[in-house]
């Protein structure tokens, strides 16, 4: 074996360069959408590179333990992988969330840090509604360096189209999609403007939902998704049945003004 010389090594400028600019090099923030339930909708983009990280970052749920996006990938987690969990609040209360961001940069960056890469896996869609925004963004603001890469999943909406076997939007329908209903004149806003109209966490204001469909006449043309691609789905086309129904949290709406056989390919 050739002796090195810690003098070559030294004088060579090629090190030197490399030594003098090289700062630590980081790793890479994936965020990764797992899709609503199924498991087998996550891309294969997405699939691939959670396999590939050495650290997979998920968020708690309430109870303190890995949640639902945790839930839906496991099965896809590499024994040598370091699994993290984020405390990330379920709240709009913006001290709590600064302090909730705060503590999982605290969990996060030492591994970003190091040059690990790590995955953050998110319920759905990365982009749609989604914590990894957040997560992205204080990372940013730690880290200016770091790089992101996201990897776009299926969010709820589309797999509740799915699952009733209805087509979503067709030729000219307009969708509009609201996240969480604070007053009910949103939702007859949003049915004077849009043929589809998709309510997000619909279970808290279920009543409301169903009276202003009622007034409006519209009861036969709402459909609810429940669990989409859990074991413990649900759906209903029609709404009729459904006063005083209380849906979960994970809940879809669609409300389509041309709702009709012909939109079913399948008998559901
Ligand atoms: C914070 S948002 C997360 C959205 C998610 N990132 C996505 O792409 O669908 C939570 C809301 O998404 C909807 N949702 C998420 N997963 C669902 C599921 N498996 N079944 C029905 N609704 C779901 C519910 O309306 C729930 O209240």
């Amino acid at each position: 074996m050739t002796p090195v010389s810690f003098a070559s090594v030294d004088f060579d400028p090629e090190a030197r360069r490399g030594a003098v600019l090289d700062a630590p090099t980081l790793g890479t923030l994936y965020g990764i959408g797992v899709g609503p339930g199924d498991p087998e909708w996550i891309t294969v983009k997405g699939l691939r590179l959670l396999q590939s990280v050495q650290v997979v970052a998920v968020p708690q749920n309430r109870q303190g333990e890995p949640g639902l996006a945790f839930a839906i990938a496991q099965q896809y987690l590499r024994p040598h992988q370091t699994l993290i969990t984020l405390n990330l609040p379920f709240t709009t209360n913006p001290a709590q969330l600064g302090t909730g961001w705060g503590q999982s940069m605290t969990t996060l960056m030492p591994h970003l840090r190091t040059g690990r890469n790590v995955a953050f896996l998110a319920e759905g869609d990365i982009s749609f509604y989604s914590t990894f925004s957040h997560v992205a963004r204080s990372a940013q603001q730690c880290e200016p360096r770091l790089t992101i890469e996201s990897v776009p999943g299926v969010c709820a909406p589309l797999a509740a189209a799915s699952a009733l076997n209805i087509p979503l939007s067709l030729w000219h329908e307009k969708v509009a999609i609201l996240p969480a209903l604070y007053e009910v004149s949103e939702l007859d806003h949003a049915l004077d403007w849009a043929e589809v109209v998709i309510l997000m966490k619909v279970g808290s204001v279920f009543d409301q939902v169903w009276n202003c469909l009622r007034i409006r006449n519209l009861l036969d043309h709402a459909c609810l998704v429940e669990w989409v691609g859990w074991p413990q789905q649900k759906t209903w086309v029609g709404w009729q049945d459904l006063k005083d129904y209380k849906p979960p949290y994970f809940s879809v709406a669609i409300i389509k003004r041309e709702l009709d056989s012909a939109s079913f390919p399948r008998n559901i």
